[in-house]
């Protein structure tokens, strides 16, 4: 098993590739992109789904706060009319009012591009009219599709000439764990490390202990387990009984038996209904989490080995150990604990 068996998607003569613009500026609008594009992933005829990295653009059309926009790129069965009318009952589900021309939405969703197809109809026109010209919709595509070619030119053309449209990237260090709490599930990390935090070494990790994984598979079974492209290659397979997720920038990667998500934001969101998401590495990926995570099951592995990624020191006076497990030497004389650090809450760590 590689990652490069095609996708289900792939194997269906009838699914074409679309691009859905997301766009909110009212309430919590990140967490209203997000669960749209989660909406969107679990609707009939759509086969699969990649959301961008989620940008803060000035409102263009509209008044009213910053808009939080993205892309989503699916792969689908539906044509453009039936795509449409999901959006549009998306867009309702969300409360969408109009009370006055381009007053400030809860939601809005578009149908940038359907396949490469010119449809000019009275309610439909795909591609998108007028996203040639919106850094919002150029900059969150680039970062999905970059060799995409619009009637108007390729899209790093376009976006330069959009360079007086401020917009800047939500990246997930400024989420603040306070908005993320109330929209995401706990987050666990679980990790293997030695006394120096080495993790791993040549896309592997440099020792055998069946102890540990049976550690990790008690503490990871039936939920959602997130991991980047390299630690996806170095299982092999996907882990059964849980959801694989996989981090890639890479449009074209395919892993079968996983989903690949291009930002973090994206593969969080499609968790959204998870009891809890457990983040298995590697370092990339620990890095990104760690500032988003709750709690942190860790196997010390009381030894230094050399290695080529580590797992990242925990910022003091964040994090609390609150049991700690000696367990027997495991293959090579290697003893180690199983250690379970929890996250102090924000009162307790600022009084
Ligand atoms: N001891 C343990 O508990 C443990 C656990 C897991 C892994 N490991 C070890 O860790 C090593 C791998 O760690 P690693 O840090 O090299 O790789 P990794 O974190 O597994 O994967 C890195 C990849 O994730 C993708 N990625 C990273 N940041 C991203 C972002 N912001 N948005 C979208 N995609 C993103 C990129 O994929 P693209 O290049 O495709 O864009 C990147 O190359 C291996 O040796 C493995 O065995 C150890």
């Amino acid at each position: 098993m590689n990652g490069h068996t095609p996708d289900p998607g792939r194997d269906q003569p009838d699914a074409v590739v679309a691009y859905i613009g997301l766009g909110a500026n009212l309430g919590d609008a990140a967490g209203a992109v997000r669960q749209a594009a989660a909406e969107l992933a679990a609707t009939p005829g759509i086969i699969r789904l990649r959301l961008s990295p989620l940008y803060g653009t000035a409102p263009m059309d509209s008044s009213g706060p910053d808009y939080v926009n993205a892309v989503a790129e699916i792969r689908t069965r539906l044509d453009a009319r039936h795509l449409l009318t999901a959006l549009q009952a998306i867009e309702q589900a969300h409360g969408r009012e109009r009370p006055y021309r381009n007053a400030p939405r809860t939601l809005d969703l578009d149908l940038l591009w359907h396949d490469g197809r010119t449809i000019e109809e009275s309610d439909l026109i795909v591609p998108h009219p007028r996203m040639h010209e919106r850094a919002f919709v150029l900059r969150p595509l680039m970062d999905l599709a970059p060799g995409l070619v619009l009637p108007q030119g390729d899209l790093p053309a376009l976006l330069a000439r959009c360079a007086d449209q401020v917009i800047r990237p939500l990246s997930v260090p400024t989420i603040s764990r306070k908005s993320a709490m109330s929209a995401l599930p706990p987050i666990r990390l679980v990790v293997a490390y030695t006394d120096n935090r080495v993790i791993g070494r040549d896309g592997g990790m440099p020792w055998h202990l069946p102890g540990d994984l049976a550690h990790f598979k008690r503490s990871t079974l039936g939920h959602p387990i997130l991991m980047g492209r390299k630690t996806w290659l170095s299982l092999g397979r996907p882990l059964p009984g849980r959801r694989n997720l996989v981090l890639t920038r890479d449009a074209s990667f395919e892993a079968a038996g996983a989903e690949c998500f291009a930002s973090l934001d994206a593969a969080l969101a499609a968790c959204r209904d998870a009891e809890r998401i457990c983040v298995i590495g590697g370092e990339q990926i620990f890095r990104l989490a760690l500032p988003l995570a709750d709690e942190l099951i860790a196997t010390e592995i009381h030894a230094r080995i050399d290695g080529d990624t580590w797992f990242p020191e925990l910022p003091a006076g964040q994090w609390r150990e609150t049991e700690r497990l000696p367990q027997p030497a495991g293959d090579g004389g290697l003893s180690y604990d199983f250690v379970t650090y929890r996250r102090i809450p924000a009162t307790e760590a600022a009084a």
